[in-house]
């Protein structure tokens, strides 16, 4: 498997990359996010986004400039040959969740805690 090198990105519509999280930097969508991304993403992105084997970790630069609408839509569509795939079976709530938690262990370096409220 090639090493991740975010051509997704391209793929992703102008309307869809504008979408925002309607749970951002929430504490509770954050735990939430952290038990869905620990029972779904964790046996190949790590417990903590670092990332496992051939597997990009959640805690680079690329996902850190993301936007959340891109996110969300890696999230909803995969990229199933690369190994990646659909989340689209969870709910969109869900996923949302998701993102902010993954936001929150990308903030979290300084803090040294999970915490994403400001
Ligand atoms: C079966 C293994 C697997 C699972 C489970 C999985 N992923 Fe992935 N994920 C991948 C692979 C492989 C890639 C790299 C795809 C590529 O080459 O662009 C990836 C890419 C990503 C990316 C883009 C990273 C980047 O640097 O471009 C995000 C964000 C992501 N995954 C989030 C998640 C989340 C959140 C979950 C849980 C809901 C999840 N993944 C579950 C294998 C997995």
């Amino acid at each position: 498997m090639a090493a991740a090198d975010g051509s997704w990105l391209k793929k992703v519509s102008q309307a869809d990359r504008k979408r925002v999280n309607p749970y951002t930097a929430q504490q509770e969508a954050a735990d939430a996010g952290m038990h869905l991304f620990h029972d779904n993403c964790a046996k190949c992105h790590g417990e903590s986004g670092e990332g496992r084997y051939n597997r990009p970790g959640l805690r680079n630069e690329r996902v850190a400039h993301a936007t959340d609408g891109e996110l969300a839509w890696i999230l909803k569509n995969g990229e199933p040959w690369k190994g990646m795939p659909s989340w689209s079976s969870l709910p969109e709530q869900q996923r949302w969740q998701i993102i902010t938690y993954i936001r929150s262990i990308q903030t979290d370096n300084s803090s040294g805690s999970a915490s994403v409220v400001k």
